[in-house]
């Protein structure tokens, strides 16, 4: 470095010149060296923090849950439900969770923790077998309106009172373990949950 009392001041040239251009023969500042050796370092840990133990939340899933977020709310506006809102709001991150927390503090006291029923108290609701009605405003309707049957409520009593962007959200929950289209009508003596094994 110049500071080097021993050392020549005078720029040292290479031997070899190539194209008629000629080379210092310097060595790189320390702080230009710390700048390349710090990147590089950075560069490692970004790697390892994003890439290989996942640390840092990638970018593309918080926009996703931004972007689920937003269509949610979207289709939450619709005034008119139909068949093809309910499926789409099924397939929407978002609604689906808020779906499930509706599930998880009002419906599985009766319907089980697991989706899968309780004998003579809630039907199964995890499998393709639909009692009331197979389609997605029929789940809907059975949630928001309650079941008679027979001209006689049953123990599913009208959840209106949640609201139809709650109501909405819990049948898209429900949805979203089903393959539109692939839902079956059944008989209520049928129902497996209610039948004895
Ligand atoms: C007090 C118990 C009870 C609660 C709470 C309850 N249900 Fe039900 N649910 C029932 C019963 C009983 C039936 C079957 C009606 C019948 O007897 O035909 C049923 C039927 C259904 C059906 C129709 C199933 C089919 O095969 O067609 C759906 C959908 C449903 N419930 C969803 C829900 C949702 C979603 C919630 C929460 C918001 C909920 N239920 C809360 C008791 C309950």
């Amino acid at each position: 470095m110049s500071d080097d009392p021993q050392r020549d001041p005078r720029p040292v040239i290479m031997p070899h010149a190539y194209d008629g251009i000629q080379e210092y023969d310097q060595s790189l500042p320390n702080w230009w060296l710390f700048t390349l050796f710090s990147s590089i370092a950075f560069a490692f840990l970004y790697w390892l923090a994003n890439f290989v133990t996942g640390t840092v939340a990638d970018d593309r899933v918080a926009l996703n849950a931004e972007l689920a977020a937003l269509e949610a709310r979207q289709l939450a506006a619709v005034k008119n439900l139909d068949e093809a809102t309910l499926w789409k709001m099924s397939r929407n991150a978002k609604t689906v969770a808020d779906g499930q927390a509706v599930y998880a503090s009002l419906c599985f006291s009766c319907h089980g923790p697991t989706l899968a029923g309780i004998k003579g108290v809630g039907f199964r609701l995890n499998d393709d077998l639909w009692v009331h009605g197979n389609t997605a405003m029929a789940v809907f309707g059975n949630i928001n309106e309650g079941i008679v049957f027979e001209g006689k409520p049953t123990g599913m009593a009208s959840q209106k009172a949640l609201g139809t962007e709650r109501v909405a959200a819990v049948t898209a929950y429900l949805l979203s373990l089903q393959k539109e289209g692939a839902m079956r009508a059944i008989n209520r003596k049928d129902e497996p949950s209610q039948s004895t094994p």
